[in-house]
């Protein structure tokens, strides 16, 4: 019998292969869709979307927020600094408000790992983990994915090198569970101040020089710097880290010829990535990323609305 389908996205561990290609097949449908405006804006009618950010976004609350209004679904966003829980309000009893204003989807990015986990448990609406702490950005693996599969053909059989601030970073972590479960091989480069220790554990390689690292790779996928969640040491200065580790043209060479250059932003340039690389017309494809995001986040409202409405 089939797997029930999820009521929530929170993870991409212990998603299987099958409904992560259904997912991404759904996404390039909306591609095509958004790039035509023929969006089915009756999907998510008379349904409400609350977008909770207890940390800064721009890309993903923001796409979230359209992927919403072109299914036509009510957004609403929460701005954490104008709400109750600057007043102490706690995460539970944030729940229990958005349970009482009768929600449908709630996006939730959160500084504290398992965050979004915990308010599945106890709210009636379909929870989407939009970035919890360290832990996992489902949505982010799924759009780069997607980037991937369209610009390649294919996952299955790719080199990917995943650069910089491994330990800090979500978006890794989702992807090293996307990318191996797919049947891709996954480098990790970095220091060994930011690579956590039996990372190997994942199916993943790790190299921390970026010349062995890079060798011949499809897709360099590079990190930011994550200062706000870094204890202080971890990186010598932004300077030494960008001669190291960061991304530039001599580095790039090193890498198979058509290999693409990803970042999930917001990019701190001249540290993680230098400018004509992330600026690339051929070989950057940071900006598609973006426009994978809204479309793969339609996908899901798609699917979790679906699943809700007992559907799918
Ligand atoms: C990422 C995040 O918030 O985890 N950003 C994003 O969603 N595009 C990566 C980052 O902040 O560096």
């Amino acid at each position: 019998m089939a797997p029930a389908p999820r009521r929530h996205l929170l993870q991409i561990q212990g998603m299987e292969r099958p409904e992560i290609d259904a997912l991404l097949d759904l996404a390039e449908s909306y591609v095509l869709l958004n790039r035509t405006g023929k969006t089915p804006r009756d999907l998510l009618r008379g349904r409400t979307l609350i977008n909770l950010f207890f940390e800064d976004s721009t890309r993903t609350r923001t796409s979230f927020e359209l992927a919403g209004k072109r299914l036509g679904a009510d957004v609403l966003n929460m701005s954490v600094s104008t709400s109750s829980v600057n007043k102490g309000e706690t995460l539970l009893d944030t729940a229990a408000t958005l349970n009482a204003m009768h929600c449908d989807l709630l996006v939730v990015r959160h500084d504290q790992s398992g965050a979004p986990h915990l308010l599945a448990q106890k709210v009636e609406a379909s929870v989407v983990n939009a970035g919890d702490g360290t832990h996992e950005h489902p949505t982010q693996a799924l759009l780069d994915a997607l980037t991937i599969r369209r610009r390649r053909g294919r996952i299955e059989g790719l080199t990917v090198a995943i650069c910089g601030d491994i330990m800090h970073s979500r978006v890794a972590r989702s992807n090293i569970h996307l990318l191996t479960g797919m049947g891709a091989s996954v480098r990790l480069v970095g220091p060994p101040t930011l690579l956590p220790s039996a990372i190997e554990r994942l199916g993943v390689t790790v190299f921390h020089d970026m010349a062995a690292g890079l060798a011949g790779v499809d897709v360099v996928m590079m990190l930011r710097l994550q200062k706000e969640r870094m204890a202080k040491g971890l990186v010598p200065s932004a300077r030494e880290f960008f001669r190291f580790y960061g991304l530039d043209e001599a580095k790039l060479a090193l890498a198979a010829p058509h290999a693409l250059v990803m970042h999930p932003g917001p990019m701190n340039r001249g540290v993680e990535i230098a400018s004509d690389v992330a600026d690339d017309p051929i070989r950057s494809v940071i900006r598609e990323q973006v426009e994978m995001g809204v479309a793969v986040r339609m996908a899901v409202l798609d699917r979790l609305t679906r699943a809700a409405l007992g559907n799918a």
